[in-house]
């Protein structure tokens, strides 16, 4: 049986699992996917350990979650334009032939849960993207596709999201792309996507109210507990808040397709997931 995983530190709250295993459900494939725990200095060794065991069946690919997206960029030899444009992989295919190849679905993923899923068209709009790290590179890339009409990126070390704007110049046709300081990244965006640690960490919303328009969309990638003060934030500055699990879920299905060749319907999935969320099994 083919097998899949994903692979992160920490890695035992993913609920990759849970979704893969949804996805091959409702399509019918026969595949295992489960969850391994990589030390965080032994990112490459694990893999290509668990390449090459197939006691229990071909090893054909994983999902890559904190903090080794870069990692897994540097260990694949060949990228779609996407990935190379993040610098960063988080879907990772093998085959013994060929070895490693990655992709990055994280930004199709938001685009499409903003887009199909919140119903929230990003053409035309202001986008404000808060984070310079790996997160905010993997979507940069599908959010200027989307064609807004500007997107700012803000982080606390303006550096680097001057290096992630310069990094997409070309891609920006007509949507006005500039990097900003959080503290002064301009007012009244239609779609705001908080794409720092600053939830994880439990820290301040790093932005003024003053950047959501009424009404606006305000999404964090993060999701559950973490997720809370951001929707909060939101909900009390008339925004409609929006947390990262229609986006883990969209991802996840670019992976499955990648892999499997078949595309998985996503809404019964997420809304299978929220109930799970919101119920846990005892
Ligand atoms: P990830 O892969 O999750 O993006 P990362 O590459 O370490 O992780 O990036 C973390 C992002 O969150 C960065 O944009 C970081 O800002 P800096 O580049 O200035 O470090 C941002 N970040 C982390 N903690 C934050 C906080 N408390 N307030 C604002 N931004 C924060």
């Amino acid at each position: 049986m083919d097998r899949y995983f994903v692979t992160g530190n920490p890695v035992e709250h993913s609920k990759s699992p849970f979704i893969h295993a949804e996805f091959a459900r409702q399509t019918g494939q026969v595949m295992r996917y489960g969850r391994v725990l990589c030390p965080l200095d032994a990112f490459e060794a694990t893999l290509r350990a668990q390449a090459a065991d197939t006691r229990d069946g071909p090893f054909r690919g994983c999902n890559v979650t904190v903090p080794f997206k870069f990692e897994a960029f540097r260990l694949a030899t060949r990228h779609t334009a996407r990935a190379r444009r993040a610098e960063a992989v988080n879907v990772l295919s093998f085959d013994p032939a060929e070895g490693w190849s990655g992709d990055n679905s994280d930004g199709i993923g938001l685009v499409r849960d903003i887009e199909r899923n919140a119903r929230v068209p990003l053409a035309g709009r202001r986008v404000l993207l808060i984070g310079a790290g790996g997160a905010a590179a993997g979507v940069l890339g599908p959010l200027l596709e989307a064609r807004p009409a500007a997107l700012v990126v803000a982080n606390r070390t303006l550096d680097k999201a001057r290096a992630l704007v310069e990094r997409h110049a070309d891609l920006a046709g007509d949507t006005r792309l500039t990097a900003a300081p959080p503290e002064d990244c301009g007012e009244a965006y239609d779609v705001v996507v908080n794409a720092t640690a600053s939830s994880l960490q439990g820290a301040a919303i790093p932005v003024s109210h003053r950047v959501l328009a009424p009404g606006a969309l305000a999404l964090d990638m993060m999701y559950g507990a973490p997720a809370q003060g951001f929707l909060d934030w939101a909900a009390a500055h008339g925004a409609t808040g929006r947390d990262g699990l229609g986006m883990l879920v969209e991802q996840a299905a670019e992976a499955f397709a990648h892999w499997r060749g078949v595309v998985p319907q996503t809404a019964p999935v997420l809304a299978a997931l929220r109930r799970l969320i919101a119920e846990p099994p005892r």
